[in-house]
């Protein structure tokens, strides 16, 4: 756990990664995940390696999981209401959060309503023991709040003006729109959403990176102007062919600094204005 007991904590909790960020940290470790099994030969030896007890059940987490495990979890539930992801949250905690924690979290656009979110909070609110590479730790959460995945990437800069954000994640691509008008903030619902089954994991062996383009530009360009300011983020960003074919679209498109860890930054910096403290 990081220096002091209390403060906020974002985590990310992608199909991909996992990000996390507090005032003394910015992490990621892979999000990948599976039971333990039977192993002779496994120690936890990297950074993001681990080997995790919770609720009687043991697992391979990060690094470890992802270069050493037979049946490695993915998930690509529209819900994140499920062990994959309460686990994901948990040991970022563990590793890099405080003995009481003010967590902020995220959802798909599309699932950023009531039931979700509650679901969300009802899961993950309250004290947690938890063993991560032979070490038990007890914390809590003290309060938990849902932002919506690839709109909260607006509270990094606080753009003015009409904004697009558009997100390509592992299991989702998001699309979001901000207006801030003398700074008064609104988020327009209406040219927002999720497309699910569509990341860069979710596609698999059929991804083609200009057929995915031709596929998400062609929907937004319903909603979307070419003229429009795109801010891209998330790991497809990453991916150089894949923004060429993307700015043939909107030639205004713009990288996120840092795009794989944006939501996170978004996130941190809107739990420090709703929390009051850092
Ligand atoms: N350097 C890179 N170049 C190209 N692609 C990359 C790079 N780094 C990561 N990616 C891709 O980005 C995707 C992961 O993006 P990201 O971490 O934003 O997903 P996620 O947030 O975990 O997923 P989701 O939000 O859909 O649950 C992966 O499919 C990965 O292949
Ligand atoms: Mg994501």
């Amino acid at each position: 756990m990081t220096k002091g007991v209390s403060g906020v904590i974002a985590v990310d909790d992608g199909g991909y990664s996992t990000c996390v960020i507090t005032k003394n940290c910015a992490e990621s470790f892979p999000s990948v995940k599976g039971l333990y099994g039977e192993r002779n030969l496994t120690s936890a030896t990297g950074k993001y390696d681990y080997i995790v007890d919770y609720k009687g059940e043991k697992y391979v987490m990060g690094t470890l999981a992802k270069y050493d495990c037979e049946l490695p979890i993915q998930m690509h539930t529209d819900s994140k209401q499920n062990d994959f992801f309460d686990l994901s949250v948990l040991v970022a905690i563990h590793q890099f959060g405080y003995l009481s924690n003010y967590l902020i979290t995220s959802v798909p656009i599309k699932m950023h309503n009531e039931k979700e979110k509650e679901g969300r909070i009802l899961r993950l609110k309250g004290s947690h023991t938890i063993t991560v590479n032979g070490v038990t730790k007890t914390f809590s959460i003290n309060d938990v709040k849902v932002a919506p995945e690839s709109a909260v990437a607006y509270w990094i800069a606080e753009p003015n003006g009409k904004n697009r954000f558009l997100d390509i994640g592992s299991r989702t691509i998001g699309f979001a729109t901000t207006i801030n008008e003398f700074g008064d903030v609104r988020f327009i619902d209406s040219e927002s959403g999720t497309i699910f089954g569509k990341g860069l994991e979710a596609l698999g062996e059929s991804y083609n990176k200009k057929a995915l383009a031709d596929y998400v530009c062609g929907r937004l360009s319903k909603m979307w102007r070419p003229e429009d300011k795109v801010f891209v983020l998330g790991g497809g960003a990453l991916d150089i062919e894949l923004l060429e074919y993307i700015s043939r679209y909107f030639p205004n498109m713009e990288v996120i600094n840092n795009p794989h860890m944006a939501n996170a930054i978004g996130m941190y910096n809107l739990g420090r204005f709703v929390y009051n403290i850092s």
